[in-house]
Parts: structure tokens; C-alpha cells; sequence
């Protein structure tokens, strides 16, 4: 039996909080206790509604913001706990890719100098090489080398978000984090990026956390899907598991909320309102307020995490929080 690869990323009992506006000492978790591996060269899809805490975690990751407790591990080494210059190493090592392009190009540089600043900030290569290797990215997203000495504004949205791709494998990181980085585009558009994150991904070997408010984008290239609601983690699975046999009745309700008919649900739940406040979460379990399952118990109990298949190490490792698998 072979040993299994140790992860990329491990997070544990992440917790992320803010300060509650104008209230004093109170805090709102918008990440709370999460757990997760991500595996070299894998795309880790993470879905949740608006205000569930997916951009708080991948800031964490990042440590745009600090974390109020548990460990990011990548290759085994705790970012949260790491000094400045430790951590030099590791931002080159992740990168992050944002819904609007214009966040990582500056609008006052041309793509060129957008592509150097990176390789001038970790003196990657030798300065006359820099340019070539600019170049070579530009070739990689898809964009012709003409490109380099326009502005971000001259670009198409499409155009833009390969120019930001390219900014963020100028540095052949390990894992890019990309944060409803499709969002914004036309469908078609939207369709050509995911294709391009695919090649990427076999072309470098780079794994994502690709993060989407929106399953069916997730559905088209995550191998291992994460499912968040109110700062928590409710169900974890590989792709192929999680649309198959959802286990969670909020996976479930987002599954019959896709578009394309899904015949493994004969029984479709409609997903009403809007998810309650991280400043007054629910008791219990975060989803009863609007589960069409809930029992008593979900009101008062926290459900635990429960491995559905395989242990926790595992990729093919299926994790759901709800009472109904806890009997
Ligand atoms: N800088 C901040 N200060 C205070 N609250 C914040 C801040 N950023 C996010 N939040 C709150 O944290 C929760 C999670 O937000 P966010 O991580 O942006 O979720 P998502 O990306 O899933 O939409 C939301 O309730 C949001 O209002
Ligand atoms: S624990 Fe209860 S309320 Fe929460 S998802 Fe499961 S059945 Fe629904
Ligand atoms: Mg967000």
C-alpha cells in the first residue's frame, strides 16, 4: 500500500472573527472552527451563499487578516504563527486571484509592468530574464504578447481576468486561491476561463481553492467541493460524491436550486430567505432555521463533524455536520 500524499494546505479549527460595527467588545465569527485539506495539484471547490465566510477564509489564508485561533499548515508549517520574513517564502507560494482583476493590476500600469512587479518584489530570475518570463505567461493564460503594453481599462473583462491568472503564476506558485474569480463575466466568457484554470492546472501543477457563490460553476472543475453556511464547514466530499449523494440537507437544497434537472432528488427543497446573521447565529445547528429536516435536537445540539466514508486523512474522505448521519 502506497503512503498517501501528505496535504498541501491543512486547516484546523480556524476561527476568524470581527469586530461587531459600533457594538463595543463583541465579535461576529465569519469563520468558525473550520477544518480542511487541499492536495498538491487539486482544485478544492468551496461554495456558499454572500456572507458565509468564504473570502474571510481565503484572507486568512493569505493573512490579510490574522486568524483569532487555529493552524493554516502548508507543507506542514503553521502561517499563522510565522514570523514576517518566514513568511516571504510562502506568499510567492500562494497566490491570490480576485473577482475584480482590477485589485491585482493597478489601472495605472500597463499588463508588463503588472507582470514584473511580483518577479522585482521576490527578485525571481535574473533582471534581464524577467521579461521573457512575463512573456511566457502571457503565452500560458492565452494572451498575445501585444497585450503587454496596454492598460488593464483597455482590456475585455475576459481579457483581464487572464492578464490577473497570469500575475499569479508569474511566481509558479503552489496553490492560487481564486475568489469568485468567474463572478463577474458572461457565461461564455466564464466558460473559457474555467477551461484556461483546468490547463493551467495540468500545464503547472498549481492546485486551487476556487471559491463560488455558485454551485454549477463549482461543478464544472472541482475535484473535492466544500460546502459553507454562517462561518461553518457542513459538508466536505469529492465532486463526484458530493453530486451524487448529498448528504446535507443545505447541499442538497443548493443542488435543486442548479438549474440542470438532478434525478438522484426526486423530492426538491426550496431554499427560502436569506441566511440569519453571523452577529446572532442560530443555536444549535446553524441551518435550522431554515432546514425543511430540522428536529428537535437541532435547535439546542451543534451537531459534531461525522465521517460518512473514509477517515479524515483521506482525499476521498466524505465529511457532513448534521444530526441525521449522527445516529
Ligand atoms: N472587514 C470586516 N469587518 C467586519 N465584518 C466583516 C468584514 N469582512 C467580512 N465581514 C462579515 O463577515 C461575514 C463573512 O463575510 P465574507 O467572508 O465576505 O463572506 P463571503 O465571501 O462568503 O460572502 C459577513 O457577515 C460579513 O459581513
Ligand atoms: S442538524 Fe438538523 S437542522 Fe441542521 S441540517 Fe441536520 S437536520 Fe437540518
Ligand atoms: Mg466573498
Amino acid at each position: 500500500m502506497t503512503a498517501p500524499t501528505p496535504p498541501l494546505l491543512s486547516i484546523r479549527d480556524l476561527l476568524v472573527q470581527y469586530p461587531a460595527a459600533a457594538s463595543g467588545k463583541r465579535t461576529l465569527a465569519a469563520v468558525n472552527e473550520v477544518s480542511f485539506d487541499i492536495q498538491p495539484g487539486s482544485i478544492f471547490g468551496l461554495v456558499g451563499e454572500s456572507g458565509s465566510g468564504k473570502t474571510s477564509l481565503a484572507h486568512a489564508i493569505v493573512q490579510l487578516v490574522r486568524p483569532a485561533a487555529g493552524k493554516i499548515l502548508f507543507h506542514g508549517d503553521n502561517l499563522v504563527t510565522m514570523k514576517e520574513k518566514e513568511l516571504r517564502s510562502a506568499r510567492r507560494n500562494i497566490q491570490l486571484v480576485f473577482q475584480d482583476p482590477l485589485v491585482s493590476l493597478s489601472p495605472r500600469r500597463s499588463i508588463l509592468q503588472s507582470l514584473l512587479e511580483p518577479l522585482n518584489h521576490f527578485r525571481i530570475g535574473a533582471s534581464g530574464q524577467r521579461r521573457s518570463r512575463a512573456m511566457n505567461a502571457l503565452e500560458t493564460v492565452g494572451l498575445d504578447q501585444g497585450v503587454q503594453h496596454r492598460y488593464p481599462h483597455e482590456l475585455s473583462g475576459g481579457q483581464r481576468q487572464r492578464a490577473a491568472l497570469a500575475r499569479a503564476l508569474i511566481t509558479e506558485p503552489e496553490l492560487i486561491i481564486a475568489d469568485e474569480a468567474v463572478s463577474s463575466l458572461d457565461v461564455s466568457v466564464q466558460a473559457r476561463i474555467l477551461e484556461l484554470i483546468l490547463h493551467l492546472r495540468e500545464k503547472t501543477g498549481v492546485a486551487f481553492l476556487f471559491i463560488s457563490h455558485d454551485l454549477a460553476v463549482i461543478q464544472q472543475l472541482a475535484d473535492v467541493v466544500a460546502v459553507m453556511y454562517l462561518g461553518k464547514m457542513l459538508e466536505i466530499a469529492p465532486a463526484g460524491t458530493l453530486f451524487r449523494d448529498a448528504a446535507h440537507p443545505y447541499t442538497r437544497a443548493l443542488l435543486d436550486a442548479v438549474p440542470a434537472p438532478d434525478p438522484g432528488h426526486d423530492k426538491p427543497l426550496v431554499l427560502s430567505g436569506e441566511p440569519p446573521s453571523p452577529l446572532t447565529p442560530p443555536s444549535g445547528c446553524v441551518f435550522h432555521t431554515r432546514c425543511p429536516a430540522v428536529m428537535k435536537q437541532c435547535e439546542k445540539i451543534q451537531p459534531a463533524e461525522k465521517h460518512i466514508i473514509e477517515p479524515e486523512s483521506s482525499p476521498s474522505a466524505h465529511l457532513v455536520r448534521c444530526h441525521l448521519w449522527n445516529s
